[in-house]
C-alpha cells in the first residue's frame, strides 16, 4: 500500500520524506493557495524532493483549457499526474491526456457510479473523498468498499487513492480493504507511528538498562 502526503508545503513534505516512507504527494488549488508561491516553482521543488507520483491539479473547467494546463504541468517532471475533476469535460480531458501518454488522478469523487465512468475513461487514479462523506453523515469508507469490488470485478487497473483523510483510522480501513493508496495531511501522518505504549515501554527498558549490571 503507497502512503502519499496530501499538501502543497514543501518543509511539511521534507520532514514527513526524512523517514523514508512517503510514496508520494498530492495537491489541489486550495492547498497550493495556502504556499503563497508560483504553483510551478511549488511544483518543481515537490517532485526534486518525491520520486513518486505526485498529483498536481488544473482549474479549467473546459476540456481545451485543461487539456493546456495539464500539458504544461506534466512537462515539469516525469512524476507528475494531472489531477482533474469528475465532471464530464473531466472525462473527456482524460481520454485525450491517455492518448498522450499523461496520466491522470480523477478527484472530487463521491459515488461509486462516477468512479465507474472515470475507470472506463482510464483514469490511473481515482481519489474518493472520504472525510467529506462523513462530514456530511455518509459513510465515506464504504464508497472505497463499493468501488474495490466494482474495479476487481472487471480488472480495471485504475488506482484507488483515499483522499480526504482526517484521521490513522482511514488509514488502517483503508489497508484493511485493499485500497492501493491513501493520502492524508501532514498530522495523520504523524500520528500514524504514535503509539502511548510504546514511549512507556521504550522508556521503561532504557531506565532498566541503565540499572543494568
Ligand atoms: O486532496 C484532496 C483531499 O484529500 C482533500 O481533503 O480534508 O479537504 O476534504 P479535505
Amino acid at each position: 500500500m503507497k502512503l502519499f502526503l496530501d499538501t502543497a508545503s514543501v518543509q511539511e513534505i521534507r520532514d514527513a520524506a526524512a523517514m523514508g516512507l512517503v510514496d508520494g504527494v498530492t495537491t489541489n488549488p486550495s492547498l497550493v493557495a495556502k504556499e503563497q508561491k508560483p504553483f510551478n516553482e511549488i511544483l518543481k521543488e515537490i517532485c526534486s524532493i518525491i520520486k513518486g507520483d505526485v498529483s498536481a491539479e488544473v482549474t479549467a473547467i473546459d476540456v481545451d483549457g485543461m487539456l493546456k494546463q495539464g500539458r504544461e504541468l506534466a512537462k515539469v517532471a516525469d512524476n507528475v499526474i494531472v489531477k482533474v475533476p469528475l465532471i464530464k469535460e473531466g472525462l473527456v480531458a482524460v481520454q485525450k491526456f491517455k492518448s498522450e501518454g499523461i496520466r491522470c488522478n480523477v478527484t472530487l469523487c463521491f459515488s461509486p457510479s462516477q468512479a465507474l465512468l472515470a475507470a472506463k475513461a482510464g483514469a490511473y487514479i481515482i481519489s474518493p473523498f472520504v472525510g467529506r462523506l462523513d462530514d456530511i453523515s455518509e459513510d465515506g469508507m464504504n464508497l472505497i468498499q463499493q468501488i474495490l469490488q466494482i474495479y476487481n470485478n472487471y480488472g480495471f487497473e485504475t488506482q484507488v487513492l483515499v483522499a480526504s483523510c482526517r484521521h490513522p483510522l482511514h488509514i488502517v480501513d483503508s489497508a484493511m480493504m485493499g485500497a492501493h493508496i491513501a493520502t492524508m495531511p501532514f498530522k495523520v501522518y504523524d500520528q500514524l507511528i504514535k503509539h502511548p505504549l510504546t514511549d512507556i515501554g521504550l522508556q521503561k527498558f532504557l531506565e532498566d538498562w541503565k540499572k543494568a549490571k
